[in-house]
């Protein structure tokens, strides 16, 4: 007996040994707060409060229990973690308490030796409190294992709430469509940030894209069209699905704000019906980007009606008290030339076309206001003039909202410069193709909503802002991803913290990468840059300076493979002397790499210069007329002579960024002559045409690029006239239409000049 009580004795030692080392190896212990956005103050407490699968998770009140299923969801989901809902000593206590000295997004997280508190100031506070809490366990490596996992959580009292109340998100879905399930996985995400506002950028000339069951050709005519290539490009969302994705984001606190933009972008509306138009004739839904000329015609009392009807529509699916009523880009050249709008004109005693666009604008309000709803427009309506409760969101820059501000309106700060998530984060010849503009993460970080011009008693009137992405070359949903991470996560920290600190949220962005792992995200990741110039040519050697954005390890290779975590480090500038395919990337601390940035660094000669005498003045041009996609389409023989052009933009004349284009002006163009390099020096050319030859070098090839952002192309040349051509064809692709672009070639005789010049009439001959 006493020798089967010793064996069992060891038996349970064993046992108890073995399940303690588990729960030991499995302890992730937690000693710092990190969340984001920054709460308000953090103070670190003795002890720790150990969350298992044995805590349980409690509310006060009946209307907190959803938020205690989704956040059991999320634990289970994220970090494979199930609570239970048994009374225990080891609790997550959720409460309400309008009491609190907070705003009603405001909480107070409390952890103890036993108890998480979570106390909001409203159900929203208990929601970000309970966000905040999810965000303190850090990505357990070993999550893909059974073996469950808890974590010692150090005691804290976190005090929090945040500084604007308007902290939104906008996204485009017509010029490209995303699934209702697509944007759900973002308004998640998004929740979980404390992002509290998506706005649904649901019409536009390119694309109807919300169900309206009184005008069904809205949805059956204009929600598709032609794509380039002829095939169609559609996509709508059923009220159904409108009514789950609000339903969705309600849950996670978000209000959905519908935009629905009068009186202009309103191309698919006037394909499908286009006796709203002021000439009533067969409409396309447009596949151009850019401002469209055929607008709602003001004078139509059939308008008036359509706007009645499809609010009273909307307001079945949107139950937040603000609609967006668009107002942007309205050019007026139709409304000046209407019979119908000059007569409303006179019949309302209006000024002018700017005047007859507020009276539209007023009426979409009055009819909100009948649904008690509040009216939101784009800045550009201010030019005709406001009605007292206008609210105004602020995107050509911050100088509108500044003015409506003074004069008492609400305003969201949404200014281009800053909150544009469609403009570039890096050098755009690596980055995917984006809008234009440049607005880095630091750019959005340090954005403050409330400029210095308004008012001390007026500051009251800024909302917050808003973060938009328009989505002309967003094809993807990965796309959109990397527009959106980390910049968004950026946007919610400026808007929520009031003690902002770059550094400190780039530390706890360095954290925060691995749980967007988890999140199944494609963000962003600062490339490691150089020079613009991807054939960078040299004549005795050449040093290359690489930078990121913000602080990250940067790898390279110089023997024509692809970088990864293990290639050497970059610790200084690097120094070529022969042809050298050097290829750079940054690696985060968790070693996901960045895109490659590759430069092709090659020893060159100065170009001897021509001994022709010159002749001529200008370039010769030679035209070839028709629709040409491609280099390839182009045959010999199909040129014609066309004499001579002063200055290289004179190819194009017709630059006039948005409006209708004249196919008739469809052509290729080849320039010839030579121009006359002023001094020795190792140049840089920038164009937006598609090959440019100097010397009989090809130095720019926007090979089948959109040619909407200028390429680079270097070349060491010697004094004196060398020969230059230029191919450039005037066409659309992937809705750009190169007339478009003013296609100046411009030049820098040092890689240490940062400014670009304009190759003027007086370096020209031929
Ligand atoms: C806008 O970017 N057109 C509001
Ligand atoms: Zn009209």
């Amino acid at each position: 007996m006493k020798k089967y009580f010793l064996f069992f004795l060891v038996l349970i030692i064993t046992v108890l040994s073995t399940i303690s080392c588990n729960n030991d190896e499995n302890t992730i212990v937690v000693d710092s707060i990190e969340i984001t956005p920054k709460p308000k103050s953090i103070q670190l407490k003795e002890g720790y409060f150990l969350l298992s699968s044995k805590t349980s998770i409690q509310a006060s009140e009946e209307k907190i229990n959803p938020l205690i299923n989704h956040f059991k969801d999320q634990l289970n989901e994220l970090y494979k973690l199930s609570l239970n809902t048994h009374k225990s000593n080891n609790t997550i206590q959720l409460t309400i308490n309008d009491s609190l000295n907070l705003n009603e997004e405001g909480y107070e997280l409390n952890i103890t030796q036993n108890n998480i508190t979570v106390t909001g100031k409203s159900l929203k506070g208990v929601f970000y409190g309970l966000q905040s809490l999810l965000q303190l366990l850090p990505v357990n490596p070993s999550i893909e294992g059974k073996n469950p996992v808890s974590y010692k959580i150090t005691n804290a009292q976190i005090t929090d709430e945040p500084k604007f109340g308007w902290r939104g998100l906008m996204l485009d879905v017509s010029r490209h469509f995303y699934s209702a399930d697509f944007i759900k996985k973002h308004l998640n995400i998004l929740s979980m940030f404390k992002i509290n506002k998506f706005h649904w950028h649901l019409t536009d000339d390119q694309g109807w894209r919300m169900e309206i069951k009184s005008y069904p050709k809205l949805t059956e005519i204009g929600s598709k069209r032609k794509a380039d290539n002829g095939s169609i490009y559609k996509g709508f969302y059923t009220q159904e699905e409108i009514k789950e994705v609000v339903a969705y984001a309600k849950e996670r606190f978000i209000d959905v704000i519908p935009e629905f933009d009068i009186p202009g972008h309103m191309m698919a509306a006037l394909a499908a019906y286009p006796e709203l138009a002021c000439t009533a004739k067969l409409y396309e839904v447009r596949t151009l980007w850019g401002v469209e000329t055929n607008i709602l015609c003001a004078g139509n009392e059939s308008t008036y009606t359509f706007i009645e009807q499809i609010i009273d529509e909307m307001t079945s699916l949107f139950p937040y008290e603000y609609y967006h009523m668009g107002g942007d880009e309205t050019p007026k050249d139709k409304w000046k030339v209407c019979a119908k709008c000059q007569s409303k004109i006179k019949s309302e005693s209006l000024k002018d076309t700017h005047e007859l666009q507020s009276y539209l604008m007023a009426y979409a309000e009055k009819i909100l206001n009948n649904h008690n709803k509040k009216m939101i427009g784009w800045d550009e309506i201010l030019e005709g003039g406001i009605t007292p409760t206008t609210n105004i969101m602020s995107w050509q820059g911050e100088e509108g909202g500044i003015k409506a501000a003074n004069a008492g309106h609400d305003v969201i700060m949404t200014p281009s410069k800053h909150l544009y998530l469609n403009f570039y984060q890096g050098d755009l010849n690596v980055e995917p193709m984006a809008f234009g503009g440049y607005v880095p993460l630091k750019k959005v970080y340090d954005y403050n909503p409330v400029p210095k011009e308004i008012e001390k008693n007026k500051q009251k009137h800024i909302l917050g802002a808003q973060a938009n992405v328009w989505t002309e070359y967003v094809t993807e949903d990965n796309m959109l991803e990397y527009l959106f991470y980390p910049r968004a996560i950026a946007l919610a920290e400026t808007l929520w913290s009031e003690g902002k600190n770059y550094d400190d949220f780039l530390d706890r962005l360095t954290d925060l990468y691995p749980k967007l792992d988890l999140l199944d995200l494609n963000y962003h990741i600062p490339l490691a840059e150089g020079p613009e110039t991807k054939v960078i040519k040299f004549i005795d050697s050449i040093t290359i300076p690489l930078k990121t954005t913000h602080p990250v390890k940067v790898v390279y290779t110089t023997d024509s493979t692809d970088p990864n975590t293990n290639s050497k480090v970059y610790e200084h500038p690097l120094t070529f002397k022969k042809n050298t395919v050097l290829k750079v990337a940054s690696v985060l601390p968790h070693g996901k790499m960045s895109l490659i940035n590759e430069f092709n660094i090659i020893k060159t000669t100065y170009k001897e210069p021509l001994d022709t005498l010159k002749t001529g003045k200008g370039l010769k041009i030679k035209v070839a007329k028709g629709f040409f996609q491609n280099i390839e389409d182009l045959k010999s023989g199909v040129f014609r002579d066309s004499g001579t052009i002063e200055n290289i933009k004179d190819s194009n004349k017709t630059f006039y960024w948005g409006h209708e284009i004249d196919s008739s002006n469809f052509k290729a163009v080849i320039i010839e002559g030579f121009v006359e390099i002023p001094k020795k020096g190792s140049y840089t050319f920038s164009g937006l045409q598609d090959k440019v030859w100097i010397s009989d070098s090809l130095i720019i090839d926007n090979g089948k690029s959109i040619r909407k952002h200028p390429k680079q192309g270097m070349i060491a040349l010697e004094k004196g006239l060398h020969k230059l051509k230029i191919l450039y064809l005037n066409n659309i692709r992937k809705g750009w239409a190169t007339d478009w672009n003013s296609v100046a070639l411009l030049f820098r005789a040092h890689d240490d000049d940062t400014t670009y010049y304009k190759i003027k009439p007086n370096m020209l001959y031929h």
